[in-house]
């Protein structure tokens, strides 16, 4: 039933016979039982957790051609906060976080994006703070980006500078990266987050971006 391609990766004899799942996007070995075996695992829970089957209140923030943006806030109905729950422990576990305890949750404003073929393709999650520290270095020239190098802390000036909003987390659906689904979570969040205000981007701050979600603070602020 299961929909799958081959797929080889021009990127040295580690990556050749590499298979990405149609449905749950997971790379892996197919000729690797293990490998198989963590994959078939991961599926059905990734597939069950971005399930999305509609819920009777639900606050939609924007609304596109190909999907619509769900906001969710800390007294919602139990079954948007374990939605919530459920996505955040897919994205933590794929970004490495462990119990990333939030500061505020009675202030956390969760976005979530839902695909016309009702899945949670993206996710944001904001929280008020009072003020961020900017990042000071930048990767200089293309060989830096590519290298182990990005994966390293990002310096921080110590000097705080003032700030609205902070994202704790911003997550696309690996098959619908590209399609800017995390611009969209990020403009709906700046028209969202305080009533009545547009926030400036020198508002908003991301919190310990990963090199992903450094490239995209990055281009996203300077357009
Ligand atoms: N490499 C280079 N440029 C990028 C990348 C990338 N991986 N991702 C986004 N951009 C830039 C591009 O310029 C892009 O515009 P273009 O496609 O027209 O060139 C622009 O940002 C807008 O990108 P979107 O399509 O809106 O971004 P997307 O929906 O693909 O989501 C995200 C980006 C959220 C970072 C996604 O890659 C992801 O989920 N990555 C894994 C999880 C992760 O690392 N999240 C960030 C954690 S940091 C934090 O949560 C605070
Ligand atoms: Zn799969």
């Amino acid at each position: 039933k299961e929909t799958e391609d081959q797929l080889i990766i021009d990127a040295g004899q580690k990556h050749f016979g590499t298979t990405v799942c149609k449905s749950c996007g997971m790379i892996y070995t197919a000729s690797n039982p293990e490998d198989e075996l963590q994959h078939v695992r991961h599926h059905h829970r990734f597939l069950e957790g971005i399930k999305y089957t509609g819920w009777k209140k639900e606050r939609v923030v924007a609304e596109f051609w190909d999907g619509k943006i769900v906001l969710v806030l800390p007294h919602d109905p139990s079954y948007a906060i374990r939605k919530v729950e459920d996505v955040q422990e897919l994205v933590d576990n794929e970004l490495g976080f462990h119990q990333v305890v939030p500061r505020c949750p009675d202030k956390t404003k969760t976005f979530l994006f839902i695909s016309d073929d009702k899945k949670v393709v993206g996710c944001l999650i904001a929280e008020p703070i009072k003020q961020a520290f900017r990042v000071l270095s930048e990767p200089t020239g293309p060989e830096s980006v590519s290298s182990k190098e990005c994966h390293r802390a990002w310096q921080c000036s110590d000097v705080p500078q003032p700030a609205v909003c902070g994202i704790s987390r911003i997550w696309v659906f690996r098959l619908k990266r590209r399609k800017r689904i995390a611009r969209r979570l990020v403009d709906t969040l700046r028209n969202c987050f305080m009533f009545g205000c547009f926030l400036r981007t020198d508002e908003i701050a991301f919190s310990d971006p990963t090199p992903d979600g450094k490239l995209f603070a990055t281009k996203y602020c300077n357009t």
